[in-house]
């Protein structure tokens, strides 16, 4: 099979699980690197042995069709629309962005050229997730009413990097949020409205022993650095189909007890594996019964497979279908977590302007490396 050839921009720490699972995918190929920091891009070299170049020396390749834009999130808008105007079709890491217009724009440019825009994550089309699907799908929980979907915890505030995680783009909600919302459109469509209330437990954290060389003039080892976004979103997001899951996404929790994603049918319940993770393990307990039951997973793809959203868009593109993981979810999912705060700052709650398509299912029986036409 002939692979769609794809350019890496952005060399960070999620870049290595790119450059490793993509080898699985038989329609892709990995064949260019930049970061704005060319040592970066140089180190991938080394360890992938994909050349690496600058940003426009790789947005210049005619051979590329595809980029991943796996830099920072408060310039993924700005990568989008450079990858645009070159005449590829971009793929971002989350959040789509940090900003509702910069975002749109990202989305009009492309409908405009005609190319495809997407971005991750695309957990959802791992075996958890999509097992969790069939059985909402199939109709095992009934008409889903209410759920819960929770991530807490007190963020990685001791890394190195801690600084950007309590900042203006992060903070648990466009950090963890993404898979979260994700998850929730693919099991029951987009939502309606959001209603939220958001704060943060402290106006400082306290980094650990070691320092990213960014942060070093801001802050010393064990010294404090700002938090300016809010670290702790209660909420309920209204879908579409009737059914409202209360959110909770905290880094001002220590320990807690819940499930990530729990789903209550008319006709049982299910609780659903971490987004964050493409296996299981999903269990439902069914009216009648009296304990939860361990699903076998029904789907391929159950462990590290991030860049599977961009293998589909591959296909998408060479066959003319819909890609799973396009900008139009994404968008909408920025707009429920941009809106846990504008509700919570307006008082009242906060009717979504933005829907999506709800995304296909993946078929059954795929091989490891393969995905439909
Ligand atoms: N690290 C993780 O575990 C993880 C997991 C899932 C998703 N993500 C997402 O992936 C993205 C990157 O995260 P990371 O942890 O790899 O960050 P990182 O800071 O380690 O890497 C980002 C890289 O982008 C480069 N960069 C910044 N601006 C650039 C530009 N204009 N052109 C080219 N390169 C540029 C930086 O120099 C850096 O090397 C984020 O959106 C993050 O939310 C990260």
């Amino acid at each position: 099979m002939k692979k769609t050839k794809v350019g890496i921009v952005g060399c960070g720490m999620i870049s290595d699980t790119y450059f490793k699972a993509s080898q699985k995918f038989r329609m892709i190929e990995v064949v260019a690197c930049s970061d704005i920091i060319p040592e970066r891009a140089q180190a991938k070299t080394e360890l992938y042995g994909v050349p690496n170049m600058s940003n426009d020396e790789l947005f210049a390749m005619p051979e590329i069709e595809i980029v991943l834009n796996l830099t920072p999130p408060q310039v993924h808008s700005k990568i989008a629309m450079d990858t645009l105007n070159a005449g590829k079709n971009a793929y971002s890491e989350k959040p789509f962005g940090v900003d509702a217009d910069d975002a749109a724009k990202v989305i009009a440019l492309g409908q405009s050229k005609g190319l495809r825009v997407g971005c991750a994550p695309d957990t959802f089309l791992g075996g958890g997730q999509q097992t969790a699907r069939k059985i909402l799908d199939d109709g095992w929980i009934g008409k889903p009413l209410s759920g819960t979907a929770i991530v807490m915890g007190r963020g990685p505030e001791k890394w190195p990097q801690a600084p950007f995680f309590y900042d203006y783009g992060a903070g648990p909600m466009l950090d963890l949020g993404p898979y979260y919302m994700t998850a929730l459109v693919n099991l029951l469509g987009p939502a309606k409205s959001v209603t939220a209330v958001t704060t943060r437990g402290s106006d400082f954290r306290t980094i650990g022993d070691k320092v990213a060389e960014q942060y070093q003039d801001m802050v010393q080892p064990f010294g404090q650095y700002p938090v300016t976004v809010t670290t702790h979103l209660t909420g309920v997001v209204e879908f579409q189909c009737g059914a409202v899951i209360t959110v909770i996404a905290s880094f001002d929790v220590y320990k807690h007890g819940h499930r990530p994603i729990e789903i209550y049918g008319s006709e049982g319940s299910m609780q659903v594996p971490d987004p964050n993770t493409f296996g299981g393990p999903v269990t439902v307990c069914r009216k009648g019964d009296k304990e939860w039951h361990d699903v076998p997973l029904t789907h391929t793809y159950t462990d590290n497979s991030r860049s599977i959203g961009a293998a589909d868009m591959a296909i998408a593109l060479r066959n003319n279908r819909p890609h799973r993981v396009n900008g139009s979810l994404a968008n909408h999912v920025l707009d429920i977590m941009l809106s846990f705060d504008k509700s919570s700052k307006a008082g009242c709650k906060v009717e979504l302007s933005t829907t999506c398509e709800r995304p296909k299912p993946l078929p059954l029986g795929l091989e490891v490396g393969e995905l439909d036409d």
